[in-house]
């Protein structure tokens, strides 16, 4: 009995040594150790044999299952790392890798960032307010009557409960006034929304900017030198400024910004960029009014304010025919402000 099982032992060390694929090792492993395998068979035979030597044939027994069962199990690692080292042949992992395509910013957070950055070298604040509005901070408290047409159905997004999408972010001014006490110089950045008719220049949601500096004795010279150094610091030094008179019901005089670009190739013409003016009392009255304090008192204090479309201001600074370009997400068109 020692004898045979010392044949098999030797017998399937010699077959395992000679296979080279996966079937071979199932072959061998069902000929040697399966249910009607020759060790499974040599087994049964310890029934006949005699008490005093059964000790040392069951030990035989799984010295011989130990070896076999190791030498199938070398085996198959190593078939397994051949077919690995065969795969991996033909990746070459000193290859530089492949360059992942890197995001870069939208074109109006490129303007935007440049714009701020500009305005809070000359002192203003970051400031914001809620793009869902009260009537009050939208209309009333800027000055703007009841029958104005920015107030109407058809040009203000209303809420059943009486709120407005801002049409503006002038309302960001009052919302300041509201919680700081001169001085204050502010910049908000920010949507507005407005029911308008979707077109190359319009769309229904938008970005403004807008500034308010209040304090004693703040003039329309302040205002100038201001809006004019900002605008040439952001499209050159060469960039003509215009003010010309307008409306705006929270200033008063009130002016409109005209730029001229002195850009190669174009020929320069005035193009309108902002809105802006001298705070009217009446807007410093009716926060007075909702403050109860006299911080605002027009007496002492005066201000100015300015907004602009930075939309606009994305399409002059890069040449952009139509706004519906900066929301529609085609990468062919945002992939060219990567930097
Ligand atoms: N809110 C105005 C608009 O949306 C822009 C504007 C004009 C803002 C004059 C101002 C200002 O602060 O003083 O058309």
């Amino acid at each position: 009995m020692l004898a045979e099982l010392d044949s098999i032992k030797s017998d399937a060390l010699i077959v395992i040594e000679a296979i080279n694929d996966d079937s071979g090792l199932e072959e061998a492993r069902v000929g040697f150790l399966g249910k009607k395998g020759r060790l499974t068979a040599a087994s049964a035979g310890m029934r006949d044999v005699p008490k005093d030597q059964k000790k040392d044939v069951g030990q035989k027994l799984n010295e011989v299952r130990t070896a076999i069962t190791a030498a199938l199990d070398e085996k198959g690692a190593a078939l397994t790392a051949t077919r690995d080292t065969a795969a991996f042949a033909s990746i070459d992992a000193t290859l530089p890798s492949r360059s992942l395509p890197q995001g870069g910013l939208h074109p109006l957070t490129h303007v935007l960032n440049e714009a701020v950055s500009i305005l809070r070298r000359m002192g203003f604040a970051l400031a914001e307010g809620p793009e869902i509005e009260t009537e009050w901070h939208c209309f009333d408290a800027l000055n703007t009557p009841e029958d104005h047409p920015a107030r109407n159905e058809s040009d203000t997004f209303y809420f059943e409960n009486g709120k407005l999408l801002r049409t503006h972010t002038s309302s960001v001014q009052i919302r300041t006034m509201e919680k700081e006490v001169p001085p204050v110089r502010i910049i908000a950045p920010g949507s507005a929304f407005r029911r308008d008719e979707i077109d190359a220049t319009h769309l229904s949601a938008f970005h403004q900017l807008e500034g308010l500096y209040v304090d004693k004795k703040v003039t329309l010279a302040d205002l100038k030198g201001t809006l004019e150094y900002f605008f040439r610091e952001l499209f050159g030094s060469k960039t003509e400024v215009r003010f010309r008179p307008h409306f705006f019901p929270f200033t008063e005089p009130s002016f409109e910004v005209d730029l001229k670009l002195h850009a190669t190739g174009k020929a320069a013409k005035w193009i309108e960029i902002a809105g802006c003016g001298i705070v009217d009392p009446a807007v410093f009255s009716e926060v007075s009014g909702k403050r109860g304090d006299l911080a605002y008192d027009p007496e002492d204090i005066s201000g100015f304010a300015f907004g602009m479309g930075l939309d606009r201001l994305a399409m002059i600074m890069y040449g952009i025919p139509d706004l519906r370009l900066l929301i529609e997400n085609d990468v062919r068109f945002l992939g060219q402000f990567t930097k």
